[in-house]
């Protein structure tokens, strides 16, 4: 386990990596997949998600080869990286948190302070992920999915669990000090950063 030159995390059988050209087919129909479109908008901007650098998880499939199985979209500039949209295609195998930990390295990397992210008022098992790798939720935008929702209209009005979509959620994780040290690659806050050979 560890990263490899800084270009690829491992873990079991799952490899972190960038995009690479011939991922972009894939990327944008799995950001219509799960978003319903590779257009994100957030604090009132649309964004194109599948226009951003990426990494992708890849699963070593016995007898089929190779698999993608987890996408993480971000911008990085002055003010951190952004992680604009993460999905784990197949749920709680620790390819969330692979993703997470590859982007937290590229973050040092790029000497950025933070990592960053907004996410929804309904999303509860995202909130918890992200609070238990050391995430503080700094901002709430009040109303900021209504006014979403007029520029996207396929954001739905309640989540399959019930819960009225409004609010967008800021989330920080602060890579300067050291109690608020980055995930490390088991995912856990304050642990060390995944190994480079
Ligand atoms: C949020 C999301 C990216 C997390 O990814 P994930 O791959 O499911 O996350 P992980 O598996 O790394 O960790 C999730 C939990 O699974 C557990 N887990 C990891 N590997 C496991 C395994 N082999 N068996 C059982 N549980 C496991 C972890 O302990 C973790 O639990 P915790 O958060 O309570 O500590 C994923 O749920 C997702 O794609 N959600 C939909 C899209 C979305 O909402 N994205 C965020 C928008 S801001």
């Amino acid at each position: 386990m560890g990263l490899v030159a800084g270009r690829m995390w491992h873990r079991e059988e799952v490899v972190i990596r960038p995009a690479v050209a011939a991922d972009r087919d894939w990327i944008a129909s799995a950001l219509v997949e799960r978003w319903g479109s590779t257009v994100m908008v957030t604090r009132g901007q649309q964004r194109d998600a599948a226009a951003f650098e990426a990494l992708v998880a890849v699963e070593v499939v016995p007898e089929h080869g190779l698999e993608r199985v987890g996408l993480l979209t971000y911008r990085v500039d002055r003010e951190g990286l952004e992680v604009v949209t993460i999905d784990a295609l197949r749920a709680r195998s620790g390819i969330g948190t692979a993703l997470l930990a590859f982007a937290t390295q590229i973050a040092k990397d790029a000497g950025a302070r933070r990592l960053w992210l907004i996410t929804t008022n309904d999303n509860l098992s995202a909130i918890c992920f992200y609070q238990r790798r050391g995430f503080r939720i700094i901002a709430v935008h009040r109303g900021a999915v209504d006014r979403a929702r007029v520029l996207k209209a396929s954001i739905p009005l309640v989540a399959e669990n019930g819960i009225e979509l409004h609010d967008e959620l800021e989330l920080e994780l602060t890579l300067t000090s050291v109690s608020d040290a980055p995930i490390s690659a088991d995912g856990l806050p304050g642990d060390a950063p995944p190994s480079v050979r």
